[in-house]
Parts: C-alpha cells; structure tokens; sequence
C-alpha cells in the first residue's frame, strides 16, 4: 500500500499565484463559457488537490472507526485522526492536543460553549458581551442561552468606518459580566479586531473570551497563546480544508470544568444505569463517531498552508487587497462599505443604485463568483443602513488579474443594469 499522503513536505516554496492556481483544480472550470474567478472566499475556499487526494486516500485504503477497534485499519484511522488533532495544536499554538476539539464547524463550536460553559456558569441577570460585527452564528447561540438562563446579550458598538469602539466596551462591562464572544476577522467588512487588547482588557475583569477565528485563521497568524484566548475556534471550509469539520479550541481549565456537550459513544470512560463516568479530554467533547476524513482532510489542508507560510500569504493578500481598493476609487460609482485601517482580504461594496443580487448574478455571466446579500450579519447591515452589500473576499490563489477581471465585469455590470 502507497504511504498515506496525509503529511506534506514542510519545504517552504516561493509564493507563486500562478503556480499556486494549479494546486486548486476547481478553478480550471468555465462557468457560462469564462474562466471561473472565485471571489467568494469568505463563504468557503476551494480546496487543494492535496486535500481531495488524502480523502479520497484515507476511504480507498482506512475506513473504519476510531478508538474502538483492535483491527489494523482502525488502528491506521485513529492515528491519522489524532495526528490531525496534533497538526491544529501546532498551527494554532495550543500548550496540549487535549485542549483540541472535533466539531462541524465554528458555528457548531460556539453552540458547544454555550451550552456547556454557559448553561452551568452563566445564570440570571448575568450578562454577556458580543460585537456588532458578529456573525450571526457568534449572535443566536448566546441569545438562546441568554433565554434559558435568563442572562442579558450587551452589544460593543463601531464606528462608521466598521472598527470596534474599545472606549465603549469598556463601560459595557461590569460585575455582571459572565462572558464575553468576539470575532477575531469581520466576515462582511473585513475588519481585523484588536484582540489581544479587548482579550486583556476583559481578563482585567475575570472575563472570559471566546473568539470566532472563522475568518481569521486561512489569513493571519494566530497563536492562542500569545493572544490568551480562552476559547478559539473555526471551520475548516473556510481554511481550504472540507466542510463538515471544525475546531473548538479551549483552555484546559475551562474544558475541564464544563459539563459534555452530547451523550454517546466514546465521550464516556464507563456506564451503568445509574451513573455514567465521562471519558477524558478531549474526548469527553466527541460523542459519537467523528468526521474522521473530515478531520485528516484539515490536517493536510494546514500542512499546505504551512508550505506556503502563513506570513507571505498575509503580505500577499494585503498586496490583492490594496490592489482591489485602488481600483475601486477609481470607479465614482462603487461605494466601498468599511473602511477599517486594519482589515483582512475582504471588500464589501455597493455599485450605483443596483441591488447587490442583480450585481452578483450579473458578474456570474463573467464566471465571477462574489457573496451578494447581508453576510448572515443582519445587525450590522442595520447599523450601517443597509439591506445588503456585494462582498469580495480573497485566497491565496487569486491574482491581480482576477481582481481586473472582476472590475471590468462590473464596468460592464454598469452598462447592463446601469
Ligand atoms: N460565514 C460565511 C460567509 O461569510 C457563510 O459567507
């Protein structure tokens, strides 16, 4: 049997778009006869052929459960599986692989400490701290458990260039303040928040912090650590890994405090009637049979993104981004939609008086893919008065022709529907 092509050369290559374009053969398609030009990154990236080939690897060759079994292909899945585990402490900068949790995805993350640290440490009248640049998946969750519990949701405001105002948060928070769940990277806007500031300034009050580093992690360098995250955590989607696996990342004192997140098989040491014993960490968090391709998957996607350093990537998108902002100044009628100084590969726009979703299926004729709609960030549309915007969001194989390609769609976009 060939060796399992889970673990990528950690060989540092050139940053070369073009060279890079070729690992991704998704974008080889034409979608209505044009080249397709993915811009829509922010929802989900396309994923290497590294990525597609250790799947398609561990199902030809590994299928079987995990933990359980005395069997060489059990034994063979579980070792990839934990290795993954090991690849995520690593990239993030965790102290321990039992600090790493297997989940479905950011969102599913968020809900998991809702209702576990927040169902048993959060009670009446307590209140919770999130921003208005919130997803709604960094939102609903502490909303229901706002309901359950009878706790308050307190919202952190922004200016109107998008960036978050930290002199406010700093009279949001009081005595009363259980928690607090901040995005690390806005999805609509792009606005990179100053974490580690708010990070301080809520553990000067005991607060814990969960950051939503679903945007963050495919573009910045994050080490929990440095950042003393309490809880961090993503998706692998957004991370040119597959959809359907994610991280909860949480500090070993917290994780061991809190109650499990669902009952099942593998999350307990022993069972009886009468009391059941929950395994150890991280296990206690992993009911059921994970998405064990899901999460080798991810291990390779990271190791890809390792090849290419995450810090060239950073300079590289910046570089597409200033490109793209440049551009668009030159068009009188694109109104740029946040202007925060310190942002990530993302550009919300609207074009003349047009509806984003005429904008949006228009570019599709041109085989240009963008996010049209409110970003699942309903309040912050409403705060900044809008219904929708058009948004851009960047990967590491886009080049400056995509973004030409993307204006002279729109100029043409202009004269369709102008
Ligand atoms: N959260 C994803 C986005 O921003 C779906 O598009």
């Amino acid at each position: 049997m060939k060796t399992p092509p889970y673990n990528l050369q950690e060989e540092k290559m050139v940053l070369d778009p073009e060279k890079i374009k070729k690992d991704f053969p998704i974008l080889n398609r034409k979608i209505h006869g044009k080249p397709l030009v993915y811009l829509d990154n922010a929802a989900t990236t396309q994923k290497p052929l590294a990525v597609i080939e250790a799947i398609h690897h561990y199902y030809l060759n590994e299928n079987s459960n995990i933990h359980r079994g005395v069997h060489t292909l059990s034994e063979q899945a579980t070792l990839a599986y934990e290795g993954a585990r090991e690849k995520i402490r690593a990239f993030i900068g965790a102290k321990e692989t039992s600090e790493i949790i297997f989940v479905r995805g950011a969102t599913e993350g968020i809900n998991l400490i809702a209702q576990t640290y927040g169902r048993k440490f959060i009670g009446s009248g307590d209140e919770i701290v999130i921003s208005t640049l919130e997803h709604h998946s960094n939102i609903v969750p502490w909303q229901i458990l706002c309901e359950q519990v009878g706790a308050k949701l307190r919202v952190i405001p922004i200016n109107d260039k998008g960036e978050l105002l930290i002199e406010d948060l700093k009279k949001i928070i009081n005595a009363k303040t259980k928690l607090m769940g901040i995005t690390h990277v806005s999805n609509a806007l792009g606005t990179i928040v100053p974490l580690k500031e708010i990070i301080k300034i809520a553990h000067e009050q005991n607060i814990p912090v969960v950051v939503d580093g679903a945007q963050a992690i495919p573009h910045l360098k994050v080490n929990v650590q440095e950042l003393d995250a309490d809880f961090y955590l993503f998706s692998g989607h957004k991370v040119y890994g597959p959809t359907g696996i994610g991280v909860v990342y949480g500090k070993k004192n917290f994780l061991e405090i809190m109650p499990p997140y669902q009952g099942g098989g593998d999350m307990i040491s022993s069972v009886t009637f009468e009391k059941t014993e929950y395994n150890i960490l991280p296990f206690k968090f992993e009911a059921g049979t994970p998405h064990i391709a899901g999460a080798i998957g991810l291990g390779v996607a990271l190791d890809y993104l390792k090849t290419l350093d995450l810090e060239k990537v950073a300079l590289y998108e910046n570089e597409l981004l200033s490109y793209a902002l440049e551009k668009s100044s030159e068009m009188a009628d694109l109104q740029i939609i946040g202007q925060s100084v310190d942002r990530a590969g993302v550009i919300s726009f609207n074009l003349a008086q047009l509806h984003a979703h005429d904008v949006g299926t228009v570019l599709d004729r041109h085989g240009i893919a963008i996010r049209a709609g409110h970003h699942c960030a309903m309040p912050l549309m409403k705060r900044l008065g809008l219904e929708a915007t058009c948004r851009v969001s960047f990967a590491v194989y886009n080049t400056k022709e995509d973004v030409d390609s993307l204006f002279k769609a729109l100029q043409k976009t202009l004269e369709v529907l102008g």
